[in-house]
């Protein structure tokens, strides 16, 4: 049974920034209620108002993970550590987006599933055997047919934007080899919970997962976990490493025991977590338009850096719109000149000469504050502000 515990109200279509013929067609958005719940069976968490794939990724897509020096270094680092580790002779991903991953690889050894036509080329230009479909059973079929086996599948904050998990599994267990390994790489719900990043959920991140539902789900599809790694990354992210239970050559490492430990001594398993949980965002919500009001009653103005998915959540749900925040400032190509949707807030193209001439900053990409705060040393220095709602709503003191 799912039990509801959140509701963050009437939302628009995450990804979907509006053009300036958008607005002045008067272009009808899609809005849904963004609501959350706890699967009291096998301990999931997801949205239960979804939105059909064909929409939210189409062509158009604008999110490219490229965009950031740190998930560039992570994906670098995870390669490296695949190849020393498991020297695969085909490795498939799942989500490819623009190439920031496989192109760590060898072009006659990688798979690229991306449904996006427009990011999909990018891979394909590269040389890269690219599939620009969703991924499922008949899928995975066409792949084997002119393939081998697969030795890694490998899939980075994808999954989890995926309904229907079971044919999720049903279709990696089919690709993967005997032995094969499947990683996948997720925001953290125990850190979603305890950051109060609420921002996580959106129409795309359909599930924000936890060892303690992932571990269950699989089981079914005849996989388990056998590592897991914690990562900073988007704000607090698991890393799990997934063999076939018949495969008895590797054994289960320490980290999975630790971190299940952690889980269920924050009550991830229990539905009064969750309550408590809302409360949190609640209060969160009350704590931002407090900090916006204060600055705008000041005749102060502020920006936004960083015009990313979670931040619509933020604004919509705690009413911020364009009288509030004067624009955003976002490197993605795909959303520069467009505006934020539900919100209509401007996003213009990254200048740090725009940073400068500003006092106060919305830090839409919290989950990057290490990198942003490194590039805008200056900014800090000459007393600018970013404010956050992570974890708790505030004025960062620099
Ligand atoms: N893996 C990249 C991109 C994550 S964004 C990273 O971690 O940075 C999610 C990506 O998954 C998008 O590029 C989207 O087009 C793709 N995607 C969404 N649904 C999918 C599906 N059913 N099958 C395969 N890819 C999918
Ligand atoms: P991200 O947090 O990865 O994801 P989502 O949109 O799914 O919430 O998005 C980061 C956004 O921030 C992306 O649009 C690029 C932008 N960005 C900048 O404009 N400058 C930067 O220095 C960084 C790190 C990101």
């Amino acid at each position: 049974m799912i039990k509801k515990f959140l509701n963050l109200g009437k939302q628009p279509l995450a990804n979907n920034y509006l053009t300036k013929n958008d607005l002045k067609r008067k272009k009808k958005q899609i809005f849904y209620t963004l609501e959350v719940g706890f699967n009291t069976s096998n301990k999931l968490v997801s949205i239960t108002n979804t939105v059909s794939s064909k929409k939210m990724f189409a062509n158009d897509y604008p999110y490219r993970s490229s965009m950031s020096k740190t998930i560039i270094t992570s994906f670098k680092k995870l390669a490296k550590k695949i190849v020393n580790q498991y020297h695969p002779n085909l490795i498939l991903e799942i989500g490819s987006n623009d190439g920031s991953f496989i192109k760590n690889f060898n072009k006659k050894k990688s798979i690229c599933v991306e449904p996006c036509g427009d990011v999909a080329k990018t891979t394909k230009k590269l040389g890269y055997q690219t599939y620009s479909d969703f991924w499922n059973l008949k899928l995975a079929r066409k792949i084997k047919k002119k393939n081998k086996n697969v030795d890694i599948v490998y899939s980075a904050n994808t999954l989890s934007h995926i309904l229907d998990l079971k044919s999720v599994f049903k279709s990696i267990s089919y690709i993967l080899s005997k032995n094969g390994i499947l990683i996948i790489e997720d925001p953290s719900l125990l850190e979603c919970l305890k950051k109060t990043s609420y921002d996580q959920f959106y129409n795309e991140h359909i599930y924000v997962f936890s060892l303690c539902g992932i571990k269950n789900f699989i089981k079914k599809f005849g996989f388990e976990v056998f590592k897991i790694e914690t990562l900073n990354i988007h704000g607090g992210s698991l890393r799990f490493y997934i063999k076939r239970i018949k495969n008895k050559e590797i054994k289960i490492n320490n980290s999975v025991k630790i971190q299940l430990k952690k889980e269920l001594k924050f009550g991830l398993h229990k539905f009064s977590t969750y309550i408590k949980y809302k409360k949190k965002v609640e209060k969160s919500k009350k704590g931002l338009q407090r900090i916006f009001k204060m600055i705008k009653n000041q005749n102060n103005k502020i920006i936004g850096y960083g015009a990313t998915a979670k931040s619509v959540t933020v604004l919509n749900y705690c009413g911020i719109k364009n009288d509030t925040i004067d624009y955003f400032m976002d490197t993605t190509p795909g959303k520069i000149g467009k505006y934020m949707p539900g919100t209509y807030i401007y996003i213009k193209g990254y200048k740090k000469t725009l940073i400068k001439k500003n006092k106060y900053c919305y830090l839409g990409a919290w989950n990057f504050k290490n990198e942003i705060f490194k590039k805008e040393k200056n900014f800090i220095k000459n007393g600018g502000k970013f404010i956050t709602h992570v974890p708790f709503p505030r004025i960062i003191k620099n």
